[in-house]
């Protein structure tokens, strides 16, 4: 018989496993973990300072002072823009600005020093894909979200002329048979300055002065002898020209007595012996020549007239200011040939000197008229620079834009634009 007792007897009452070493001492084991970890954390943040966090080294430009991490980080915030200003100054990208970006939205800090400079399009179409500006006239397009839909440059668009006051014609000069002496290419006229970004500006005396040499002998109007040496002007204001021909004058009496001492007779062929004509004293003889050499510089050049033999006069290729009243000196109007033409972006020759110039500038042997603007416009950048394909040369905004214009003279700001040679990006 089975009696509920002995039942009883064979039933478990120690249910529950007996507390093992851990459930017996949770609370001291608590305690020697949480100081474990309090004291590996006190061991890192004095060893490695602050940098068991990091998500990826400092980049390399900072990592000189990369392990004072409070220079950019406060504890439970974002690296606010101050923290940058610190070191590298106050940053202005436009006054008109609605918002001002954060500089960690295009620098990224910790992926190494590629990431700290590689901007793409999107934090600047952010802004410039639709444009709300302060200014209550903006100054450019508003809506820029690609280089494929890019507007057209300002100085190409409908009407846009070259203001340039000094008469040039590339076409009489590159294909004229006319021009005898020699073959005139681009760099004859045009060499890359030593950046590489622009060329040069135009000097007269190196582009011109051998085949428009100044040389003036005060032939009269009416046919009169001139003096027997030719004087070269001075190219320069009048008012320097002048002071300039009267020393020239003197130099030629010295070294050609018979300008003080013969003139034309009365009779065709036969001269008379001194005295020179009413010149007989220094001041006399200066003066008589100065108005018939300066006559002949600044008489304006008419269209009809032989050119060659006027290709001295200042203005075949300048403009005068107002009209002159007899005996003033003329006004040479400023030439203003712009020194850049682009001025909101980046363009540099350098980065393209593999290329011809037709490529670029295929109208120039065409071109008679200093107005033409022979410049490429955006479809000829649109053939390398392609959006979307693998081969194009970049079309991000960076590649031909500045973000930080500290300065407004771009002759300033593109010294501050790194160096890629074409040479370089083609052998990759
Ligand atoms: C030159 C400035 C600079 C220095 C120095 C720097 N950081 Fe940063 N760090 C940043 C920026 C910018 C971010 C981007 C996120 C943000 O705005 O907080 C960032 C992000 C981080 C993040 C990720 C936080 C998040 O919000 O995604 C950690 C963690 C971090 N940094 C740790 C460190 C530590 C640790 C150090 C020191 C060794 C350090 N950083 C030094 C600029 C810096
Ligand atoms: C303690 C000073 C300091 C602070 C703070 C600092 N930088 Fe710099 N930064 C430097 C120095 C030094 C360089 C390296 C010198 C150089 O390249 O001009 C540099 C380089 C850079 C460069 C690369 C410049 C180049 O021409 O290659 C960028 C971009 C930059 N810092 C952005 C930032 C941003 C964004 C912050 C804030 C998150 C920041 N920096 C905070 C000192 C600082
Ligand atoms: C909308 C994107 C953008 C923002 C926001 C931005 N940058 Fe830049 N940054 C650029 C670009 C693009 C360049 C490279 C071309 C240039 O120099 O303008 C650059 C270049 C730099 C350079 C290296 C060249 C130089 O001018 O010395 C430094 C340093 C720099 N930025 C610091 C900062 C700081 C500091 C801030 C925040 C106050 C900031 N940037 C905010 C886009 C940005
Ligand atoms: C926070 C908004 C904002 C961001 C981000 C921004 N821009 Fe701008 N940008 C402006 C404003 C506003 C103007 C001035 C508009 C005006 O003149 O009315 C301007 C003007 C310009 C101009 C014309 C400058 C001139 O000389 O007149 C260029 C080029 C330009 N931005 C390029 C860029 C590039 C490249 C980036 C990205 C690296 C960028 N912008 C990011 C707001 C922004
Ligand atoms: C004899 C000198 C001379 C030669 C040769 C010459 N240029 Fe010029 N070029 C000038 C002068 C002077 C100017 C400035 C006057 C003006 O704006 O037209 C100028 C201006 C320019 C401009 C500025 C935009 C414009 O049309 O005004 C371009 C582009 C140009 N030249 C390209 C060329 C190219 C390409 C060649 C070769 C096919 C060339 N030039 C040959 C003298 C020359
Ligand atoms: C290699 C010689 C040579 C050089 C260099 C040269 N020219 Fe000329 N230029 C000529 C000749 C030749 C003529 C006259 C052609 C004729 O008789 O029609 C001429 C004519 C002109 C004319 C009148 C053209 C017209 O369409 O009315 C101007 C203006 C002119 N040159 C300006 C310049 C300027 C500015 C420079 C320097 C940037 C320059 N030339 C350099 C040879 C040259
Ligand atoms: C064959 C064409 C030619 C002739 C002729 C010529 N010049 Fe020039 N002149 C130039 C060129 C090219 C420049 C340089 C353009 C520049 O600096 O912007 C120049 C520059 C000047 C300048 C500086 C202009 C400025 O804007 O800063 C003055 C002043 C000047 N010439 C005066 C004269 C005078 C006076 C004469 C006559 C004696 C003369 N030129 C004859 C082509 C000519
Ligand atoms: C391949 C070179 C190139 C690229 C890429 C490029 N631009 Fe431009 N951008 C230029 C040139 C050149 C100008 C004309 C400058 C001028 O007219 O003075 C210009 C002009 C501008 C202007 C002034 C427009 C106006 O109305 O005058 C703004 C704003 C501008 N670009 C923004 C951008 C933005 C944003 C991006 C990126 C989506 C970008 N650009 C990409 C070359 C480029
Ligand atoms: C990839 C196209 C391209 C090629 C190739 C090119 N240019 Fe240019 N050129 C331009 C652009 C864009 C400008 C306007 C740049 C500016 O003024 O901001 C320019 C401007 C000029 C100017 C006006 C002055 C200046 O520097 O801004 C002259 C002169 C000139 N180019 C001559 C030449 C000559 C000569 C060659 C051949 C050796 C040449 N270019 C090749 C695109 C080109
Ligand atoms: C025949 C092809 C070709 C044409 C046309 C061309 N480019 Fe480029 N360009 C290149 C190549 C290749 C590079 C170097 C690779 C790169 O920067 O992506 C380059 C680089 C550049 C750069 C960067 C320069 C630097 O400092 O790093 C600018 C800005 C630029 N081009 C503007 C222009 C503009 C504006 C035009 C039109 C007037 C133009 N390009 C036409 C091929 C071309």
């Amino acid at each position: 018989m089975r009696f509920s007792k002995d039942l009883a007897k064979r039933l478990r009452f120690d249910l529950f496993p007996r507390k093992d070493f851990f459930r017996r001492r949770y609370r001291l084991v608590g305690t020697i973990v949480a100081i474990a970890g309090v004291v590996v954390w006190v061991l890192l943040t004095v060893t490695l300072r602050q940098r068991q966090y990091l998500p990826g080294p400092v980049s390399q430009n900072h990592a000189t002072f990369g392990g004072r991490c409070e220079v950019c980080h406060t504890s439970f915030q974002n690296v606010r823009n101050a923290a940058c200003e610190e070191c590298h100054g106050k940053r202005v990208h436009s006054t008109f600005e609605q918002r001002t970006p954060e500089c960690r939205d295009c620098h990224v800090e910790h992926r190494g020093a590629a990431a700290l400079l590689t901007i793409g399009a999107q934090p600047c179409v952010e802004c410039h894909g639709n444009l709300v500006t302060t200014n209550p006239h903006p100054l450019i397009q508003t809506s820029i979200a690609t280089f494929a839909a890019h507007p057209q440059f300002a100085p190409l668009r409908e009407g846009v002329l070259d203001t340039a006051a000094l008469r040039f014609n590339h076409k009489l000069h590159l294909t004229s048979d006319k021009v005898v002496n020699e073959k005139l290419t681009c760099a004859s006229c045009h060499e890359q300055e030593v950046k590489g970004r622009l060329m040069r500006p135009i000097v007269f005396a190196t582009h011109c002065q051998r085949c428009h040499k100044q040389e003036v002998t005060g032939v009269g109007e009416d046919g009169s002898d001139g003096l027997p040496i030719a004087i070269e002007a001075r190219h320069d204001t009048p008012e320097l020209i002048r002071p300039d021909l009267m020393a020239k004058l003197v130099v030629a009496a010295v070294d050609h007595p018979e300008i003080f001492e013969a003139q034309n007779s009365m009779l065709p062929g036969i001269r008379t012996r001194a005295p020179a004509d009413a010149s007989r004293t220094l001041q006399d003889y200066r003066a008589k020549w100065i108005e018939r050499l300066e006559r002949e510089l600044y008489e304006p050049f008419r269209d009809q007239q032989p050119l060659l033999e006027h290709n001295k006069r200042c203005f075949l290729c300048h403009g005068q200011k107002g009209t002159r009243a007899s005996g003033d000196l003329p006004i040479v109007v400023k030439t203003g040939i712009p020194a850049r033409w682009l001025t909101r972006g980046e363009f540099s020759h350098g980065r393209h000197e593999l290329l011809s110039c037709a490529t670029c500038h295929g109208n120039v042997e065409r071109s008679s008229a200093t107005a033409d603007t022979n410049l490429p416009p955006r479809e000829i950048c649109q053939q390398c620079h392609v959006d979307g394909s693998p081969q194009s040369a970049r079309t991000t905004c960076m590649t031909c834009h500045l973000y930080h214009d500290t300065s407004k003279d771009p002759l300033v700001r593109r010294d501050r634009r790194k160096e890629v040679r074409l040479e370089t990006i083609k052998s990759q």
